[in-house]
């Protein structure tokens, strides 16, 4: 039997406190809910009132929202309608304004933007749990077989997107091939790193350990183990242009 702990079955509501900030999110069977990495982003991204944002890959419009309550000019854009409209529902819920755009990474966006925050699919995804939660659930967090395939796609085209001085909050997570994505970012983009955290994996990491403990051996993910829990690190990365 295949865990599915991350998804929910049915809607529910859910609280966050985040940069002292309240707000509520309907989560549904649809949609990625947030997840303890998202939450680590966050915590520790920062917007400026009046400052432009995109959330790339907005989801249940989790990181658009609050940046929206922080005084960002907000945009979001996801490729599943089934998320988009549950950003909005979400939005609504919250009182704020965002601009939404479906479609791939910056939609049909022509302009800049000040900030860019990008908590896209980055997971090594093991099949059973692809087979388990459906298409539509496994391709809003699996980035394809290591890990990383959206936001390598992702660092090949932001830069049009950006002045100066914008910045890109971009999150690195160790159950993919972490040392390629760093090694893209460091050569195109000043990296500096805000945050870092180590956190609990998700269910399918110890329902498959075998397979991950290969990948672990061979150096493309870190995991570990600690209190007899698989662990794996994040960390979030400020991006400049060079
Ligand atoms: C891991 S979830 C994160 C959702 C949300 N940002 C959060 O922090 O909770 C990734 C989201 O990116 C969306 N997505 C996947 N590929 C995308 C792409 N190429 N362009 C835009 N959104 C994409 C998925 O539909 C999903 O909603």
């Amino acid at each position: 039997m295949t865990r599915i702990l991350h998804f929910v079955k049915k809607p529910e509501t859910r609280k966050y406190n985040i940069q002292n900030i309240d707000f509520e999110l309907d989560i549904n069977e649809h949609t990625f809910p947030p997840s303890p990495h998202g939450s680590f982003f966050a915590e520790n991204m920062k917007i400026n009132p009046g400052e432009t944002v995109i959330d790339i890959g907005t989801g249940s419009g989790f990181l658009g929202i609050l940046a929206a309550k922080l005084g960002g000019n907000v945009s979001a854009t996801d490729n599943d309608t089934d998320a988009l409209n549950l950003a909005k529902q979400n939005a609504k819920k919250n009182k704020v304004n965002i601009d939404f755009q479906k479609g791939s990474y910056f939609a049909d966006y022509k302009k800049k933007f000040d900030i860019i925050v990008v908590n896209l699919p980055q997971e090594i995804v093991h099949i059973d749990y692809q087979k388990a939660i459906g298409k539509q659930l496994t391709e809003s967090f699996d980035g394809g077989p290591d890990g990383n395939k959206q936001i390598l796609e992702f660092l090949d085209l932001a830069k049009p997107y950006m002045y100066n001085k914008s910045k890109i909050y971009i999150i690195i997570y160790t159950v993919t091939d972490y040392t390629k994505t760093l090694k893209k970012m460091i050569e195109n983009y000043n990296t500096k790193l805000i945050a870092f955290d180590s956190g609990p994996t998700k269910e399918f990491v110890e329902d498959n350990i075998k397979f991950y403990k290969e990948l672990n051996e061979a150096g493309k993910i870190k995991i570990f183990k600690s209190n007899k829990k698989w662990m794996a690190h994040e960390y979030l990365f400020e991006l400049t242009l060079k």
